[in-house]
């Protein structure tokens, strides 16, 4: 079963859109700023790209996405499609798990712009031990090393003060752990009240990588920290 994907996603970001317009328009304006490679990308954890701005994806000569659920490649043309066709972008929607053919993808597309997209914090959902995951999310970036890459990534969730008014994107850099000066700062602007769950995605970037740290009302009174940055190939 598909815990982080599937219709109750759908469902969820659909009916969330305007909740989520702030976050999202935020995440959108990080993108656009970053000097990223534009010209293939390679989109794992695509869904719909309901947090994705076509206006991004735009910027691509060609995209690969990849996703496990099957509602996701009919859910993405319909948001980015007619947009991309227009401006001549080829886009190949591919159902399946974009992590196991990562290796593959990376040999095959050494020039490519990986970007994970809301996908690595969801993995302590799959029923993997936790140590395993976390194991896993650490030695991620070896395997990226050749590559241009980039996430966006839950780093913790949970509930928040009722009356709160989520704090605005602030820039940072990868691998603040939360029990620090700074982490706990940010849980207090956002409203945090214990107990947070850790996404278990603070070793994701190489230490230091620029970040944006993003607020995003997931449901009224729960909120979840987003971390986005990426990386460039060595
Ligand atoms: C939180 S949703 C994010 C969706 C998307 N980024 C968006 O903005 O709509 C996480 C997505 O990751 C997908 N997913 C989970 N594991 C995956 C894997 N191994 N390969 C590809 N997609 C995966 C799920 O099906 C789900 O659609």
């Amino acid at each position: 079963m598909n815990l982080t994907g599937g219709w109750h996603w759908h469902w969820r970001a659909w009916r969330s859109q305007k909740r989520w317009a702030p976050a999202s328009a935020q995440i959108a304006d990080w993108l656009m700023a970053q000097s990223m490679p534009r010209k293939q990308l390679i989109l794992i954890g695509a869904s719909a790209g309901w947090m994705l701005p076509t206006s991004w994806l735009a910027q691509f000569e060609e995209i690969h996405a990849w996703d496990i659920d099957p509602l996701a490649a009919p859910l993405f043309r319909w948001r980015h499609e007619r947009t991309l066709k227009r401006q001549g972008i080829a886009l190949h929607l591919h159902t399946g798990d974009g992590l196991a053919r990562l290796t593959d993808a990376v040999r095959a597309m050494p020039d490519a712009f990986f970007w994970f997209d809301n996908v690595l914090g969801q993995l302590r959902f799959t029923g993997e031990p936790l140590d395993r995951v976390s194991q896993r999310l650490k030695t991620l970036q070896q395997s990226l090393k050749r590559v241009n890459w980039g996430s966006v990534h839950d780093r913790m969730s949970g509930p928040t003060l009722p009356e709160v008014t989520l704090p605005l994107s602030r820039p940072g850099l990868a691998g603040v752990a939360m029990e620090t000066a700074e982490g706990q700062a940010w849980l207090q602007h956002m409203g945090a009240i214990s107990p947070w769950l850790d996404h278990l995605t603070e070793h994701v970037l190489p230490k230091d990588t620029p970040v944006q740290h993003t607020a995003w009302p997931f449901k009224p009174g729960y909120a979840h920290w987003l971390e986005m940055g990426w990386h460039p190939a060595d």
